[in-house]
C-alpha cells in the first residue's frame, strides 16, 4: 500500500472521527428510545422515579458507576431484576425491579449508556460494557441476591 499523503490522512482521520461521533450519537438515541419503551413506565420519562414505587435514576447513580462493583451491580440488575428494600434519595422502596434478560446485550448497553451518561453524567469508561453484561448473564443471580450487590 502506498503511504497516504498528509492531507489525505487528515481527511481520512476527520471522516473516521465524524463517523465515530455519529455512531455514539446514534447509540445514545437508541438508548433514549429503548429507555422510553422499557423503563419509563416505572422510572418516569427523565428518570425522576415515582416516590414510594420506583427509585429516581437521574443524578443518583454516579457514585456506584465509578466503582467496578457498582457497574457489576447495574449489569446484574438489568439481567436478573431485583427484590428487597432499598433507600434512595431518602425515600424507602420495596417493590420488584423486573429482569430484562430477554433484551440483547447491545440494547442493554444502550439503555444503561443513556441512564448513566445522559441522566447521571457518567463518563464513557465508567458505563456498563458488553463484557459486564456477559459476566452478569453467566452469574445470573436471584433477585434477592442482586439486592446484596447494592450494599458494596
Ligand atoms: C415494573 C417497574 C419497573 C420497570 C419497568 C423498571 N424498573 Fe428499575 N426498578 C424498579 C423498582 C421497583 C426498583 C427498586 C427495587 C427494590 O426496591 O429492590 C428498581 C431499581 C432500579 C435501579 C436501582 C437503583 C438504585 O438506586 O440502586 C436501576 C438502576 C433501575 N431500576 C434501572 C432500570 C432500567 C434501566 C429499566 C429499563 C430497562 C428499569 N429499571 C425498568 C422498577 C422498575
Amino acid at each position: 500500500m502506498k503511504p497516504m499523503r498528509p492531507r489525505t490522512a487528515v481527511r481520512a482521520a476527520a471522516t473516521v472521527a465524524a463517523t465515530m461521533a455519529a455512531t455514539v450519537a446514534a447509540a445514545q438515541d437508541a438508548g433514549a428510545t429503548l429507555y422510553d419503551q422499557q423503563c419509563a413506565v416505572c422510572h418516569a420519562a427523565k428518570g425522576e422515579g415515582i416516590p414510594g414505587f420506583a427509585p429516581r435514576l437521574a443524578g443518583e447513580l454516579g457514585a456506584r458507576a465509578a466503582k467496578a462493583s457498582g457497574r457489576e451491580y447495574f449489569a446484574q440488575l438489568v439481567v436478573s431484576g431485583m427484590m428487597g428494600p432499598i433507600v434512595s434519595g431518602g425515600e424507602k422502596y420495596n417493590d420488584a425491579m423486573p429482569a430484562f434478560a430477554s433484551l440483547p446485550d447491545g440494547q442493554l448497553v444502550a439503555i444503561l449508556g443513556y441512564v448513566l451518561g445522559e441522566l447521571n453524567g457518567v463518563a464513557p469508561e465508567h458505563r456498563v460494557s458488553a463484557q459486564d453484561l456477559a459476566a452478569a448473564r453467566q452469574r445470573a443471580l436471584a433477585p434477592n441476591e442482586v439486592r446484596k450487590l447494592r450494599d458494596r
